[in-house]
């Protein structure tokens, strides 16, 4: 069996031999560029995992976890455009540096690239794989839409949220741990709920880019501190918030980031001020820890030996302390 880091080497040098062309270029090199601006690559590393641990072989896996990565960087590219993003991984954005329009064109080229990369499935598995990572990216668009909808709403629930999100990042999670697993020949049985483990993950996942995105650090995150607030998103930050604070309080949040008056720093401060107020960090946390226990649960169920789990459940222990 191979650790995350082999498992992690494997894939990188499986990116550096991939070929695109070079014209034109205003094509192709935002997408050299977001490809290689140092992602955690937890998609397909966890794809890649899944196989290994049914004892498939990971090379024959490589372009199904290049296809993740792919699409993966495919919707930050269009995730920037609707979030107004200008920095990503500590650079900027392929938006800030190039424009909405090359963002639109590089990113719909790399959505193709991920289905071309998929033809290299082994033909009895195509038809099924191509079904669930067509049906996940589907899902993600939906997912991309709620949270765009939902800034504009007055009033969003704790469902509606856990629901956005689960399209919008926890499907791709799953899906590419989901495909892993079949490409190990897992059971069926086996590789549903290796589904509903990454799901946890990419709920956890998920809730930590929220607290991460007001209480990280821009340096080791590599992304502006305070977007989701500027942009009135309707984080698990801002849900929860919503729902312990008096009238005063919620005022502050519904408004803050509409008034002109205010500098963005200014803005920034006010909301944190009223998440520390009500503790809101420490309640997101315990919301993190419960989603990873539940995953980790789920391994425990496996029909496989639990040595043959052991770097799933350190993935899944490395995910937990995540800082960036
Ligand atoms: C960012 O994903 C988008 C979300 C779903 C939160 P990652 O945090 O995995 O981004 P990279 O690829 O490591 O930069
Ligand atoms: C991104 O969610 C989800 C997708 C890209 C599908 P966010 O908008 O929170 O991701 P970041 O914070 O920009 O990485
Ligand atoms: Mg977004
Ligand atoms: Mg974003
Ligand atoms: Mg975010």
């Amino acid at each position: 069996m191979k650790s995350n880091d082999e498992i992690l080497t494997l894939f990188e040098n499986y990116l550096a031999q991939m070929q695109l062309p070079e014209e034109p270029q205003l094509l192709y090199q935002p997408i050299i560029y977001a490809m290689s601006a140092g992602g955690k690559r937890i998609r397909p590393t966890l794809l890649l995992l899944c196989c290994d641990a049914f004892g498939g072989d990971v090379r024959e896996a490589m372009s199904a976890a290049a296809a993740v990565e792919m699409f993966h960087n495919f919707t930050l590219l269009h995730d920037d455009i609707m979030d107004n993003a200008m920095v990503r991984r500590g650079k900027p954005s392929v938006y800030a540096e190039w424009g909405e329009n090359v963002a639109i064109l590089s990113g719909d080229a790399m959505m193709i690239y991920a289905y071309k990369l998929l033809r290299n499935v082994p033909d009895e598995k195509l038809p099924r794989i191509l079904s669930i990572f067509s049906e996940m990216a589907l899902q993600v668009c939906e997912g991309q839409q709620y949270d765009m909808d939902f800034e504009q709403l007055q009033k969003v629930s704790v469902a509606e949220y856990m629901n956005m999100i689960e399209l919008k990042t926890s499907v791709l999670l799953a899906g590419a741990a989901m495909i892993g697993a079949l490409m190990g020949d897992a059971s069926e049985e086996d590789a549903r709920k290796i589904y509903r483990y990454a799901l946890e993950l990419g709920l956890a996942f998920q809730l930590q880019d929220d607290l991460l995105d007001s209480y990280g650090s821009e340096q080791t995150l590599g992304k502006r501190i305070g977007g989701d607030i500027l942009e009135g998103k309707k984080t698990c930050l801002m849900l929860n918030a919503m729902s312990h604070a008096s009238e005063q309080d919620r005022e502050i949040l519904r408004t803050t980031h509409l008034d002109a008056t205010l500098t963005d720093q200014e803005k920034i401060a006010r909301v944190k001020a009223v998440y520390d107020r009500y503790d809101i960090p420490r309640i997101i946390n315990q919301q993190i820890t419960t989603r990873f226990d539940r995953a980790l649960s789920i391994l425990t169920t496996l029909d496989i030996t639990q040595e043959r789990t052991t770097h799933l459940k350190t993935f899944a222990e490395n995910l937990m302390g995540r800082e960036k």
